[in-house]
Protein backbone atom coordinates (compact mmCIF):
# COMPACT_ATOMS: atom_id res chain seq x y z
CA UNK A 1 0.00 0.00 0.00
CA UNK A 2 0.72 3.84 -0.35
CA UNK A 3 0.48 5.35 2.55
CA UNK A 4 0.15 8.87 3.40
CA UNK A 5 0.90 10.83 6.47
CA UNK A 6 -0.08 14.13 7.90
CA UNK A 7 0.22 16.68 10.57
CA UNK A 8 -2.58 18.57 11.49
CA UNK A 9 -3.20 21.81 13.61
CA UNK A 10 -0.92 23.38 16.28
CA UNK A 11 2.16 21.72 16.84
CA UNK A 12 3.12 19.36 19.94
CA UNK A 13 6.57 18.06 20.94
CA UNK A 14 6.43 14.43 19.44
CA UNK A 15 4.90 15.16 16.76
CA UNK A 16 8.07 13.69 14.63
CA UNK A 17 8.35 10.84 17.03
CA UNK A 18 5.25 9.40 15.53
CA UNK A 19 5.88 10.26 11.86
CA UNK A 20 9.00 8.41 12.60
CA UNK A 21 7.42 5.39 13.91
CA UNK A 22 4.67 5.08 11.43
CA UNK A 23 7.73 5.05 8.67
CA UNK A 24 9.61 2.66 10.68
CA UNK A 25 7.02 -0.04 10.73
CA UNK A 26 5.10 0.74 8.01
CA UNK A 27 8.27 0.59 5.47
CA UNK A 28 9.18 -2.87 7.61
CA UNK A 29 5.64 -4.26 6.76
CA UNK A 30 6.61 -3.70 3.26
CA UNK A 31 4.39 -0.37 2.55
CA UNK A 32 5.77 2.71 1.00
CA UNK A 33 4.98 6.10 2.39
CA UNK A 34 4.48 9.59 1.22
CA UNK A 35 4.52 12.85 4.04
CA UNK A 36 1.60 15.16 2.86
CA UNK A 37 2.54 18.64 3.58
CA UNK A 38 0.77 21.23 5.78
CA UNK A 39 -2.19 19.51 7.02
CA UNK A 40 -5.10 18.83 4.94
CA UNK A 41 -4.09 21.46 2.77
CA UNK A 42 -1.51 19.18 1.23
CA UNK A 43 -3.86 16.78 0.29
CA UNK A 44 -6.31 19.53 -0.94
CA UNK A 45 -3.28 21.08 -2.76
CA UNK A 46 -1.44 17.94 -3.61
CA UNK A 47 1.90 18.90 -2.08
CA UNK A 48 3.71 15.93 -0.61
CA UNK A 49 7.27 15.07 0.70
CA UNK A 50 9.29 12.27 0.43
CA UNK A 51 9.10 9.79 3.60
CA UNK A 52 11.76 7.15 3.74
CA UNK A 53 13.66 5.30 6.42
CA UNK A 54 16.52 8.38 5.28
CA UNK A 55 13.92 11.67 5.90
CA UNK A 56 12.63 10.50 9.41
CA UNK A 57 16.71 9.72 10.75
CA UNK A 58 17.32 12.12 13.42
CA UNK A 59 14.16 13.65 13.98
CA UNK A 60 12.77 11.57 17.20
CA UNK A 61 14.31 14.97 19.40
CA UNK A 62 13.47 17.67 17.37
CA UNK A 63 10.36 19.79 18.15
CA UNK A 64 7.61 20.77 15.55
CA UNK A 65 7.06 18.49 12.49
CA UNK A 66 9.01 17.73 9.47
CA UNK A 67 5.59 17.85 7.66
CA UNK A 68 4.47 21.21 8.51
CA UNK A 69 1.24 22.12 9.48
CA UNK A 70 -1.99 24.00 9.21
CA UNK A 71 -5.36 24.44 10.51
CA UNK A 72 -7.44 23.42 6.80
CA UNK A 73 -10.54 22.30 7.43
CA UNK A 74 -11.66 20.13 4.44
CA UNK A 75 -15.06 20.36 5.58
CA UNK A 76 -14.71 24.06 4.90
CA UNK A 77 -13.63 23.81 1.16
CA UNK A 78 -15.92 24.00 -1.83
CA UNK A 79 -16.10 20.12 -2.35
CA UNK A 80 -13.49 19.11 0.15
CA UNK A 81 -13.76 15.52 0.88
CA UNK A 82 -14.45 15.34 -3.15
CA UNK A 83 -10.91 16.73 -3.60
CA UNK A 84 -9.51 14.50 -0.81
CA UNK A 85 -10.50 11.19 -2.65
CA UNK A 86 -9.59 12.30 -6.21
CA UNK A 87 -6.34 13.82 -4.92
CA UNK A 88 -5.72 10.64 -2.90
CA UNK A 89 -6.59 8.47 -6.13
CA UNK A 90 -4.54 10.80 -8.58
CA UNK A 91 -1.40 10.08 -6.20
CA UNK A 92 -1.75 6.79 -5.49
CA UNK A 93 -2.31 6.88 -1.82
CA UNK A 94 -4.12 3.98 -0.66
CA UNK A 95 -4.33 4.76 3.09
CA UNK A 96 -3.75 8.14 5.56
CA UNK A 97 -2.12 8.37 8.71
CA UNK A 98 -3.93 11.27 10.12
CA UNK A 99 -1.74 12.74 13.72
CA UNK A 100 -4.11 15.59 15.34
CA UNK A 101 -6.38 17.10 17.63
CA UNK A 102 -9.87 17.76 18.25
CA UNK A 103 -10.55 19.66 14.74
CA UNK A 104 -7.84 17.61 12.64
CA UNK A 105 -9.29 13.92 13.86
CA UNK A 106 -12.80 15.36 13.51
CA UNK A 107 -12.20 15.48 9.58
CA UNK A 108 -10.90 12.11 9.85
CA UNK A 109 -13.44 10.41 11.30
CA UNK A 110 -15.66 12.22 8.73
CA UNK A 111 -13.57 11.03 5.87
CA UNK A 112 -13.74 7.49 7.72
CA UNK A 113 -17.57 7.59 7.62
CA UNK A 114 -17.68 8.59 3.83
CA UNK A 115 -14.97 5.67 2.71
CA UNK A 116 -11.49 6.92 3.32
CA UNK A 117 -9.21 4.49 4.42
CA UNK A 118 -7.84 6.07 7.63
CA UNK A 119 -6.40 5.78 10.90
CA UNK A 120 -5.90 8.50 13.58
CA UNK A 121 -3.10 9.70 16.17
CA UNK A 122 -4.08 11.49 19.06
CA UNK A 123 -2.12 15.20 19.30
CA UNK A 124 -2.66 18.31 21.43
CA UNK A 125 -0.24 20.40 24.39
CA UNK A 126 -3.55 20.92 25.72
CA UNK A 127 -4.03 17.12 26.78
CA UNK A 128 -8.13 18.02 26.32
CA UNK A 129 -8.81 14.82 23.81
CA UNK A 130 -11.55 12.08 25.06
CA UNK A 131 -10.69 8.76 24.45
CA UNK A 132 -7.19 8.45 25.46
CA UNK A 133 -5.49 8.97 29.15
CA UNK A 134 -2.98 11.47 27.92
CA UNK A 135 -1.38 12.94 24.25
CA UNK A 136 1.93 13.40 23.65
CA UNK A 137 3.34 17.04 24.13
CA UNK A 138 1.27 17.79 27.21
CA UNK A 139 3.94 16.20 29.29
CA UNK A 140 6.77 18.60 27.49
CA UNK A 141 4.27 21.66 27.60
CA UNK A 142 4.04 20.95 31.67
CA UNK A 143 7.81 21.13 31.94
CA UNK A 144 8.12 24.25 30.55
CA UNK A 145 5.89 25.77 32.31
CA UNK A 146 6.94 24.39 35.80
CA UNK A 147 10.23 25.46 34.62
CA UNK A 148 8.77 29.02 34.55
CA UNK A 149 6.79 28.92 37.38
CA UNK A 150 10.15 28.08 39.10
CA UNK A 151 11.73 30.96 37.77
CA UNK A 152 9.31 33.32 38.32
CA UNK A 153 9.28 32.24 41.75
CA UNK A 154 12.51 33.48 42.83
CA UNK A 155 12.20 36.68 40.98
CA UNK A 156 8.82 37.35 42.92
CA UNK A 157 10.15 36.89 46.00
CA UNK A 158 13.00 38.99 45.28
CA UNK A 159 11.21 42.11 44.68
CA UNK A 160 8.36 41.35 46.85
CA UNK A 161 5.25 40.82 43.84
CA UNK A 162 2.56 38.94 42.86
CA UNK A 163 3.25 37.33 39.47
CA UNK A 164 0.79 36.31 37.17
CA UNK A 165 1.53 33.30 34.64
CA UNK A 166 -0.81 32.31 31.67
CA UNK A 167 -0.25 29.47 30.16
CA UNK A 168 -2.28 27.77 26.94
CA UNK A 169 -5.61 25.52 27.67
CA UNK A 170 -8.87 27.02 25.81
CA UNK A 171 -10.83 25.18 27.21
CA UNK A 172 -9.52 22.60 29.60
CA UNK A 173 -6.72 23.52 32.64
CA UNK A 174 -4.56 20.43 32.12
CA UNK A 175 -1.52 22.57 31.64
CA UNK A 176 -2.61 25.05 34.31
CA UNK A 177 -3.33 22.07 37.03
CA UNK A 178 -0.41 20.22 36.34
CA UNK A 179 2.40 23.49 36.39
CA UNK A 180 0.47 24.66 38.98
CA UNK A 181 0.82 22.06 41.59
CA UNK A 182 4.31 21.21 40.63
CA UNK A 183 5.16 24.48 40.32
CA UNK A 184 3.77 25.33 43.85
CA UNK A 185 1.23 28.02 42.73
CA UNK A 186 -0.47 29.94 45.51
CA UNK A 187 -3.73 30.44 42.82
CA UNK A 188 -4.48 28.48 39.49
CA UNK A 189 -7.46 28.99 37.75
CA UNK A 190 -8.91 26.97 34.70
CA UNK A 191 -11.40 27.11 32.59
CA UNK A 192 -13.33 24.44 34.17
CA UNK A 193 -13.96 26.21 37.55
CA UNK A 194 -15.21 30.11 37.04
CA UNK A 195 -13.22 32.84 39.48
CA UNK A 196 -14.38 34.95 41.34
CA UNK A 197 -11.68 37.70 41.29
CA UNK A 198 -12.57 38.89 45.07
CA UNK A 199 -11.86 35.65 46.40
CA UNK A 200 -8.43 35.24 44.16
CA UNK A 201 -7.91 38.65 46.27
CA UNK A 202 -8.92 37.31 49.68
CA UNK A 203 -6.65 34.09 49.15
CA UNK A 204 -3.64 36.65 48.40
CA UNK A 205 -4.05 39.38 51.00
CA UNK A 206 -4.68 36.44 53.40
CA UNK A 207 -1.34 34.55 52.20
CA UNK A 208 0.31 38.22 52.65
CA UNK A 209 -1.08 39.11 55.91
CA UNK A 210 0.20 36.02 56.97
CA UNK A 211 3.80 36.77 56.65
CA UNK A 212 4.85 36.20 52.77
CA UNK A 213 5.80 39.05 50.74
CA UNK A 214 4.77 37.71 47.06
CA UNK A 215 2.38 35.22 45.18
CA UNK A 216 2.26 33.11 41.99
CA UNK A 217 -1.17 32.92 40.52
CA UNK A 218 -1.47 30.15 37.53
CA UNK A 219 -3.99 31.03 34.80
CA UNK A 220 -5.58 28.63 31.91
CA UNK A 221 -5.80 31.04 28.44
CA UNK A 222 -9.29 30.03 28.87
CA UNK A 223 -9.88 30.61 32.41
CA UNK A 224 -13.42 32.79 32.74
CA UNK A 225 -14.74 35.27 35.75
CA UNK A 226 -17.86 33.77 37.79
CA UNK A 227 -20.86 35.72 36.25
CA UNK A 228 -23.63 36.38 38.55
CA UNK A 229 -26.29 35.94 35.12
CA UNK A 230 -25.18 34.79 31.87
CA UNK A 231 -22.75 33.06 30.66
CA UNK A 232 -18.74 33.99 31.53
CA UNK A 233 -16.48 35.15 28.85
CA UNK A 234 -12.99 34.76 27.53
CA UNK A 235 -10.52 37.36 26.90
CA UNK A 236 -9.89 37.49 23.63
CA UNK A 237 -6.80 38.83 21.76
CA UNK A 238 -9.41 39.46 18.84
CA UNK A 239 -12.66 38.51 17.01
CA UNK A 240 -10.98 36.93 14.33
CA UNK A 241 -11.76 33.05 13.97
CA UNK A 242 -10.22 30.31 12.01
CA UNK A 243 -11.28 27.85 9.45
CA UNK A 244 -12.51 25.48 12.60
CA UNK A 245 -14.20 28.74 14.40
CA UNK A 246 -11.46 28.78 17.20
CA UNK A 247 -10.89 32.78 18.69
CA UNK A 248 -7.38 33.97 19.56
CA UNK A 249 -7.40 34.30 23.30
CA UNK A 250 -4.79 35.62 25.40
CA UNK A 251 -4.63 38.47 27.59
CA UNK A 252 -6.36 37.02 30.77
CA UNK A 253 -2.53 37.17 32.49
CA UNK A 254 -2.11 41.04 32.06
CA UNK A 255 -6.02 41.60 32.99
CA UNK A 256 -5.47 39.66 36.20
CA UNK A 257 -2.83 41.48 37.13
CA UNK A 258 -4.00 45.06 36.70
CA UNK A 259 -7.17 43.25 38.99
CA UNK A 260 -5.06 42.27 41.84
CA UNK A 261 -2.90 45.17 41.52
CA UNK A 262 -5.87 47.68 41.86
CA UNK A 263 -7.74 45.76 44.35
CA UNK A 264 -4.99 44.60 46.70
CA UNK A 265 -2.53 47.50 46.03
CA UNK A 266 0.86 44.43 45.79
CA UNK A 267 2.60 45.53 43.12
CA UNK A 268 1.62 42.65 40.04
CA UNK A 269 3.00 41.72 36.71
CA UNK A 270 2.39 39.09 34.35
CA UNK A 271 4.03 36.35 32.44
CA UNK A 272 2.68 35.04 28.95
CA UNK A 273 4.44 31.91 28.24
CA UNK A 274 2.42 31.30 24.69
CA UNK A 275 4.24 29.24 21.83
CA UNK A 276 6.90 28.43 24.26
CA UNK A 277 5.31 25.49 25.88
CA UNK A 278 4.67 24.46 22.34
CA UNK A 279 7.93 24.65 20.78
CA UNK A 280 11.01 22.90 21.14
CA UNK A 281 12.76 18.67 22.18
CA UNK A 282 10.00 17.07 23.13
CA UNK A 283 10.66 15.38 26.95
CA UNK A 284 11.52 11.52 27.03
CA UNK A 285 7.69 11.02 28.25
CA UNK A 286 6.26 12.10 25.21
CA UNK A 287 9.13 10.46 22.64
CA UNK A 288 8.53 7.67 24.07
CA UNK A 289 4.41 8.32 23.92
CA UNK A 290 4.68 9.05 20.62
CA UNK A 291 6.77 6.32 19.27
CA UNK A 292 4.33 4.27 20.70
CA UNK A 293 1.24 5.86 19.22
CA UNK A 294 3.05 6.18 16.22
CA UNK A 295 3.51 2.22 16.25
CA UNK A 296 -0.38 1.28 17.32
CA UNK A 297 -0.83 3.49 13.84
CA UNK A 298 1.35 1.70 11.91
CA UNK A 299 -0.60 -1.63 13.24
CA UNK A 300 -3.83 -0.22 12.83
CA UNK A 301 -3.08 0.17 9.30
CA UNK A 302 -1.87 -3.28 8.72
CA UNK A 303 -5.04 -4.59 10.08
CA UNK A 304 -7.14 -2.36 8.18
CA UNK A 305 -9.03 -0.87 11.29
CA UNK A 306 -9.98 2.14 9.60
CA UNK A 307 -12.12 5.03 11.26
CA UNK A 308 -9.59 4.23 14.73
CA UNK A 309 -6.69 5.73 16.32
CA UNK A 310 -3.85 4.70 18.41
CA UNK A 311 -4.68 5.72 21.81
CA UNK A 312 -3.40 5.58 25.91
CA UNK A 313 -5.37 3.89 28.45
CA UNK A 314 -3.64 3.51 31.45
CA UNK A 315 -0.30 2.15 30.51
CA UNK A 316 -1.53 0.10 27.31
CA UNK A 317 -1.57 1.51 23.93
CA UNK A 318 -4.48 0.49 21.61
CA UNK A 319 -6.93 0.99 19.12
CA UNK A 320 -10.40 3.37 19.79
CA UNK A 321 -12.71 4.46 17.39
CA UNK A 322 -11.87 8.40 15.94
CA UNK A 323 -15.43 9.34 17.65
CA UNK A 324 -14.90 9.05 21.12
CA UNK A 325 -12.21 10.96 21.06
CA UNK A 326 -13.79 13.70 18.75
CA UNK A 327 -17.31 13.47 20.53
CA UNK A 328 -16.61 16.02 24.15
CA UNK A 329 -13.87 17.58 25.27
CA UNK A 330 -12.04 15.99 28.31
CA UNK A 331 -11.54 18.60 30.60
CA UNK A 332 -9.75 17.77 34.09
CA UNK A 333 -10.29 15.60 36.49
CA UNK A 334 -11.96 18.17 39.46
CA UNK A 335 -9.98 16.09 42.14
CA UNK A 336 -7.11 17.72 40.54
CA UNK A 337 -8.16 20.68 41.54
CA UNK A 338 -9.43 20.05 45.22
CA UNK A 339 -5.32 19.16 45.83
CA UNK A 340 -4.36 22.14 44.08
CA UNK A 341 -6.58 23.84 46.86
CA UNK A 342 -5.09 22.32 49.72
CA UNK A 343 -1.78 24.55 48.63
CA UNK A 344 -3.46 27.88 47.76
CA UNK A 345 -2.60 30.92 49.77
O1 LIG B 1 -2.31 23.50 20.55
C1 LIG B 1 -3.46 23.97 21.23
C2 LIG B 1 -3.25 25.38 21.55
O2 LIG B 1 -2.03 25.39 22.15
C3 LIG B 1 -4.26 26.11 22.45
O3 LIG B 1 -4.09 25.98 23.81
C4 LIG B 1 -4.05 27.54 22.02
O4 LIG B 1 -5.15 28.36 22.30
C5 LIG B 1 -3.84 27.40 20.57
O5 LIG B 1 -3.22 26.16 20.38
C6 LIG B 1 -3.04 28.53 19.98
O6 LIG B 1 -2.49 28.14 18.78
P1 LIG B 1 -2.13 29.09 17.54
O7 LIG B 1 -1.48 30.28 18.11
O8 LIG B 1 -1.23 28.23 16.72
O9 LIG B 1 -3.41 29.37 16.86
Amino acid sequence: MKIGVLTGGGDAPGLNAVIRAVVRKCIANGHELVGIREGWRGILENKFDVLDRNSVSGILHRGGTILATSRTNVYKVEDGEAKVIKNMKDNGIDALVAIGGEDTLGVASKLAKAGVKIVGVPKTIDNDLSATDFTFGFDTAVNVATEAIDRLHTTAESHNRVIVVEVMGRHAGWIAAYSGIAGGADIILVPEIPYDINEVCDIIRQRHEGGKSFSIVVASEGAVAKKVDGDSEMVLQDQKLDSFGHVRLGGIGTFLAEEIEKRTGFETRSTVLGHIQRGGTPTAFDRVLGTRLGFCAAELVETGKWGYMAALKGTSVGPVKLEEATGELKTIDLQLMEVAKTFFG
